[in-house]
């Protein structure tokens, strides 16, 4: 059976774009693939962050992913399975300081208000990021991982770090893994279609899963349509980005049509487009949250199926580090 790898960072609620761009694809892959899903807090450590807030976090968004169906079992806490970390240490031995400084994430978020905001700090963390994020992935010989459009230049490196490190022990020791993207791999702010929804762009930036339904309608009402970036006979990022919401939801199929055909022959009215958008998102939510309200009553048993989840899946992290320190002459440690 081969094996899935995927990870988010604990820093803030699950929105749209991690749901339709990742997470949706995390749920429906569990039936096909050893899958292993981590919840990255050493990950969220590189941009200022609040401490008293990042555990919390963790477990909620742990409760998030729960929620819209993902297994407790393959869930994992990166800083339970410390070895990443070793692991990541290595890597950056394997990697050069030019890769690093040519990531565009790196570039936004060392630009970022976040960042400038806290007297322009850039933790060398944020820079050697993509090289933790290449541990995680290669330290379970993942062959798929499920991510949103915006990583693949992670992922690329990635490749790169497991094909030097082969090379230079002479074996085809790691898989190289493969993105798999979902058909909606980059939802857009409906605030400002031209940037993805993110988290770090602002709240007015972000539809969370677990939001409140008025404030789903308030924000899918005020979405901007024309950005006047349109190409000649192509939709514009704001409206193309409500039909891809629409067709990314479980929306009847005879409904988008009808919305498209409108589209197309100049008589779509936008508050009918929006309506439909509002009301399909929030049907597809409305489950998810019910679950939510339940696992939210027994917190307790979740926290520890989570811990036991943690150091099953960290036996196999334990032995790849054992393997890798042994081929490249690094001491192992004997339990
Ligand atoms: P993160 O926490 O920002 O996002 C989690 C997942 O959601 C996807 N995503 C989106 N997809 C489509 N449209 C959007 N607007 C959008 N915003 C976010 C992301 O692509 C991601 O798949 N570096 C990663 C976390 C990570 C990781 C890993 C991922 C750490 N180690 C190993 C895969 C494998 C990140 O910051 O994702």
């Amino acid at each position: 059976m081969k094996t899935v790898l995927s990870c988010i960072q604990p820093t803030g609620e699950m929105h749209l774009g991690n749901y339709f761009g990742a997470v949706k694809n995390w749920v429906d892959l569990q039936s096909e693939y050893k899958c292993m899903y981590g919840i990255v807090d050493y990950h969220a450590i590189t941009m200022p962050y609040d401490i008293k807030k990042l555990r919390e976090h963790t477990w909620d968004l742990i409760m998030d992913l729960v929620a819209v169906g993902i297994t407790p079992e393959n869930l994992f806490i990166q800083s339970l399975v410390p070895e990443h970390a070793e692991l990541g240490w290595i890597f950056n031995c394997f990697c050069s300081y030019g890769q690093l400084t040519r990531m565009t994430q790196f570039k936004d978020k060392s630009q970022s208000e976040n960042v400038l905001g806290n007297d322009q700090f850039i933790s060398a963390g944020l820079l050697g990021y993509p090289v933790l994020q290449a541990a995680d992935i290669l330290i379970y010989k993942a062959d798929k991982v499920p991510v949103g459009k915006d990583q693949e230049q992670h992922l690329e490196l990635t490749r790169n770090i497991a094909q030097r490190f082969n090379s230079t022990v002479g074996k085809e020791y790691f898989v190289l893994p493969d993105a798999l993207y979902t058909a909606t791999p980059k939802i857009r702010s409906t605030a400002d279609p031209t940037r993805k929804m993110s988290k770090s762009a602002g709240r007015k930036h972000i539809i969370n899963v677990f939001e409140e339904e008025q404030r789903i309608r308030k924000q899918i009402r005020s979405a901007v349509t024309d950005t006047g970036t349109a190409e000649e006979g192509k939709m514009s990022d704001g409206i193309d980005n409500l039909f891809e919401l629409l067709k990314a939801t479980k929306a009847d199929a005879s409904l988008i049509k009808q919305h498209e055909d409108d589209y197309y022959s100049g008589t779509i009215k936008y508050s009918d487009l929006k309506e439909s958008v509002s009301d399909a998102i929030v049907d597809m939510l409305a489950p998810f949250k019910e679950r939510r309200k339940e696992l939210a009553a027994d917190k307790r048993k979740l926290k520890d199926q989570i811990r036991a989840s943690s150091a099953v899946i960290r036996k196999k992290a334990q032995e790849t580090v054992n393997e890798v320190k042994d081929l490249i002459g690094l001491m192992k440690v004997k339990n």
